[in-house]
């Protein structure tokens, strides 16, 4: 895994997810972050959990080695025990998949960690808490998708505020470490409304990847994150 200080600090982390870069250029689409962002954000979509067909670890692999950020990478797929020791070997940080593809979340959160990385679960917009209450112990990560999963580019949905507000009490509650990440229709116009609720793990694709200039947004949102972080005393 590589290895990744501020996972474990109280900073709000900056994930843009290159689904909605130009995947035919994306070494140059990554280098026009400059940087600034802390992890990046990889969908796998295999086709028949979501729509679209995206690319799986070998690719991921090729990215690993070419920028020294860490990589989270979201699994929208079938059968994601398939897949976790390729993703492992493939070199990244965090390892995200869903629980409405997983039949034993529990199994496969602990060999996640066993590989090296950190364990998320995702969670539909219509997948209620109640099915990762008893997993707390063994998640690094809960995701809360804010729109439904498949697409760059849709809008937020505002009822998964509360549902944020919900995942954040129940995490601390719970008294686990546990990071908080949403993805989907996320900008600056609604980073605020995501991080008051609890989000501490920001996704965040076409409103970085469509800027004129995608390094420049992503510094605006860090600015932002550090500002709002302040605000609620997480530094
Ligand atoms: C959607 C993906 C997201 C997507 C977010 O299924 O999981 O990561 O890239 O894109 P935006 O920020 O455009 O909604
Ligand atoms: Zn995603």
């Amino acid at each position: 895994m590589q290895k990744f200080e501020d996972w474990t600090s109280a900073k709000t982390l900056l994930c843009p997810s290159i689904l909605s870069s130009d995947l035919s250029d994306l070494s140059s689409e990554i280098e026009r972050l400059n940087g600034n962002y802390d992890m990046l954000h990889c969908d796998v979509m295999d086709g028949s959990f979501v729509p679209l067909i995206t690319f799986g670890s070998q690719m991921v692999e090729q990215i690993s080695k070419k920028i020294d950020k860490p990589l989270d990478v979201h699994l929208m797929v079938k059968n994601p025990e398939e897949q976790v020791q390729h993703f492992s070997d493939a070199g990244i940080c965090s390892l995200v998949f869903h629980r409405e593809a997983s039949l034993h979340p529990q199994r496969l959160l602990n060999e996640i960690r066993s590989l090296g990385c950190y364990a998320g679960l995702s969670l539909n917009p219509a997948t209620p808490l109640a099915d990762v209450k008893y997993l707390l112990a063994d998640l690094d990560m809960l995701l809360l998708m804010t729109v439904n999963p498949g697409f760059g580019g849709q809008q937020y949905l505002k009822l998964m505020t509360d549902k944020i507000r919900d995942a954040r009490a129940m995490i601390d509650d719970s008294g686990y470490s546990v990071r908080l990440q949403v993805d989907g229709g996320i900008s600056r116009n609604n980073l605020a409304e995501v991080m008051r609720a609890g989000a501490d793990m920001v996704v965040s694709g076409s409103a970085i990847f469509s800027a004129d200039d995608p390094g420049l947004e992503a510094k605006a949102f860090q600015t932002e994150m550090r500002k709002l972080d302040r605000e609620l005393k997480r530094v």
